[in-house]
């Protein structure tokens, strides 16, 4: 059974996991806007991925008799100081999300709520390939950073990325 508290909470990272999306589709955008069509595509498919996270929320609470709440979903930034800084951010999220994911865990753990524990730990391992990922898309825009050349080379490495939808539940 879930708590009032938890329901809530979770309601609050569905609409962060969409918020995510929201700001990796703002960062797509943007990226197309610099004439980086790959960097563009790494951020929308990485805003389809988070539709994904939002939506297993979604699910989630209706399928323990909870209530999936739409709320508001801020405005993220529209554009951004370099491309540097735009992959910055994106880790800054991505750490927020696990931070905010680990509080979710504690708390289920406190109301021995063992079904939502179980269902976090999905996010659990999704936090550290996230994470892992932003983290390689810093590291690689600093090496580069300065020369036109290797932004271009990296620009069609990250056109290479293709999301891949989740598989669907199987009938029982
Ligand atoms: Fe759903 Fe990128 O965290």
């Amino acid at each position: 059974m879930l708590s009032k508290k938890m329901e809530k909470a979770l309601n609050d990272q569905m609409v962060f996991e969409l918020y995510s999306g929201y700001i990796y589709l703002s960062i797509s955008s943007w990226f197309k806007t610099q004439e980086l069509p790959g960097f563009a595509n790494w951020f929308r498919v990485q805003a389809q991925e988070e539709l994904v996270h939002g939506m297993k929320f979604f699910d989630y609470l209706l399928e323990v008799g909870g209530h999936a709440k739409t709320g508001a979903i801020q405005e993220p930034p529209l554009t951004f100081k370099s491309i540097r800084a735009a992959c910055e951010l994106s880790l800054e999220h991505e750490r927020i999300v696990t931070s905010n994911i680990n509080k979710l865990v504690t708390m289920a753990r406190k109301e021995d709520d063992h079904a939502t524990d179980n269902f976090l730990q999905w996010f659990i391992t999704e936090q550290i390939e996230e994470e892992a990922n932003a983290t390689a898309n810093v590291a690689r825009v600093k090496m580069v950073e300065n020369d036109g050349r290797g932004i271009l080379m990296l620009d069609a490495e990250m056109a290479k990325r293709v999301f891949v939808p989740p598989a669907a539940p199987a009938e029982a």
